[in-house]
């Protein structure tokens, strides 16, 4: 088939809403936006267990331990599942971890901000992990159908990261005045950077109009980032604290919240290395990665030696 049919046959398979799978044709770009943001949102969950890990040995309890323990080592299987669905695209895992060490793949400007006190875990799990739900929820119907199946898994987990998150500080909140500060503080540090999770507004991003074409994305950025805006405008209410936003208010024509303006230089600057902890999460991983050559070699020793017990004699390795 002419270049041109197959690009219209696969938009219409798109259309139908039939599943593209790892074997059908599909264009050189679609692949290449799916290779993007796939092994993107792979090196984030990565990337994203440093800031929690922070506070595995400092929880204030052993159950508060367990639970962010959990939560941290769901992080990392999330990424596995997505680094495997980028991979049926025809990227290797080597050349996705070679990408985010050498610092030219990107991962979600959100953790590259500390944690400071316990409440930022938080924060994070119901304002981070709230806004991921929000935006990987539509993801379970992207029309490639391993990152969709990938999503599904997900998204289950990632509704118990928001439920602990929101619950550690519904008890901060009803605690003493230095608790009600630290969920206060705590809320004011990750709310902008939680808002800004969601890329730049849809006049100045680069793929939303045609990921949407694709229905790689169901809805575009601001639509997202409205969602959530409205959602946790509400859930705050509960925890008897505020958004730091005095320009949020309830619009009752367009049946949103208005909110104040977004800082988009500061998203360009943590975008492009220059945020508080940019270098040091890159430092990070590339020490972990060094620190785990030794588990990547004797695995393949171990799967080399199991090739050669299993090849018939013939095939055996000089
Ligand atoms: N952080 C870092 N880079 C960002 C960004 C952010 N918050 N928002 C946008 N960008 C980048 C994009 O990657 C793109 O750069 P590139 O062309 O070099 O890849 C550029 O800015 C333009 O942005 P667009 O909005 O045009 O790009 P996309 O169409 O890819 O949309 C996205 C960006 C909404 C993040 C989309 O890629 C997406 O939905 N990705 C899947 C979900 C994801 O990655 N979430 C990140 C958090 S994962 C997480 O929270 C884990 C949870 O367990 C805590």
């Amino acid at each position: 088939m002419a270049l041109a049919e197959n690009e219209l046959s696969f938009q219409e398979k798109v259309d139908q809403d039939i599943r593209i799978e790892p074997k059908d044709w599909m264009p050189d770009a679609y692949r290449k936006t799916l290779i993007r943001q796939i092994s993107q949102h792979a090196h984030s969950e990565i990337v994203g267990m440093l800031p929690e890990a922070n506070w595995i040995t400092r929880a204030p309890s052993l159950k508060r331990k367990a639970t962010l323990i959990a939560k941290v080592q769901d992080e990392a299987g999330h990424g596995l599942y997505l680094y495997s669905a980028a991979e049926t695209m025809g990227i290797s895992r080597e050349e996705m971890v070679d990408q985010l060490l050498s610092g030219k793949a990107k991962y979600s400007s959100i953790f590259n901000y500390p944690t400071i006190t316990w409440a930022d875990m938080g924060a994070i799990g119901w304002l981070v992990d709230g806004a991921a739900i929000m935006n990987q929820v539509p993801l379970c119907r992207a029309s490639y159908g391993p990152y969709a199946r990938a999503m599904v898994r997900i998204c289950k987990e990632e509704s118990f990261h928001q439920r602990q998150g929101f619950e550690i500080l519904l008890v901060l909140s009803k605690g003493s005045e230095a608790q009600r500060r630290m969920c206060q503080d705590a809320i004011d540090r990750w709310w902008w950077p939680s808002v800004m999770m969601f890329g730049p507004n849809d006049e100045a991003s680069p793929h939303t109009a045609q990921s949407m074409r694709w229905k790689i994305k169901r809805f575009t950025n601001d639509e997202l980032r409205q969602r959530f805006i409205d959602v946790c405008a509400e859930q705050v209410k509960l925890l008897g604290m505020r958004l730091p936003d005095d320009l949020l208010k309830w619009n009752e024509e367009r049946q949103h919240y208005d909110f104040g303006p977004i800082d988009w230089e500061e998203l360009r600057q943590v975008i492009s290395g220059n945020g508080p902890c940019n270098k040091e999460r890159l430092a990070a991983r590339v020490q972990a990665h060094a620190d785990g050559a030794w588990v990547r070699e004797a695995a393949m020793a171990h799967a080399g030696k199991r090739a050669q017990r299993a090849a018939p004699d013939q095939y055996k390795v000089a």
